[in-house]
């Protein structure tokens, strides 16, 4: 499976222990940036840049908030495994976010395991991740 990584300049080393843990476990890893950890980006510019993976910025929220004005996107800030599995389960979520400001480094690797280990379960599910979408059609008329 191809992962996504994206972040602004807060968590530029722990994008890359958590892509080097991915690809170790036979994920494809592409890196979205940033790239230097002295050089300030802006989240909103990474947070559109990932369909399918994994967004780190110093909370999580701001790359998240930008992320899920992407048409069609769903990125969930998850702080711990629990909701990370949940989200992909129920919400079908592409996209995982944490703060790394927040979240530990062996912490950020249990919510990807959670996450990317998990599947959608569709079924009622399934209509309310439709319900989501209905809202975004209707405020982008
Ligand atoms: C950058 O200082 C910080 O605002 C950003 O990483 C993020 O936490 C915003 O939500």
């Amino acid at each position: 499976m191809k992962v996504g990584f994206g972040c602004d300049h807060t968590a530029i080393d722990l994008k890359k222990e958590l892509m080097e843990y991915m690809t170790e476990k036979g994920y494809e890893c592409v890196d979205y940036g940033a790239y230097d950890a002295k050089v300030r980006v802006d989240y909103p510019d990474q947070g559109q840049k990932v369909e399918k993976g994994v967004l780190i910025c110093g909370t999580g929220i701001g790359i998240s908030l930008a992320a899920n004005k992407v048409p069609g996107i769903r990125a969930a800030v998850c702080s711990e495994p629990y909701s990370a599995e949940m989200t992909v389960r129920h919400n079908n979520a592409q996209i995982i976010a944490f703060g790394a400001r927040v979240v530990g480094n062996e912490l950020a690797k249990k919510i990807l395991d959670a996450f990317f280990g998990a599947t959608f379960e569709g079924g009622r599910h399934a209509e309310r991740v439709q319900k989501i979408c209905n809202i975004e059609a209707k405020y982008n008329k």
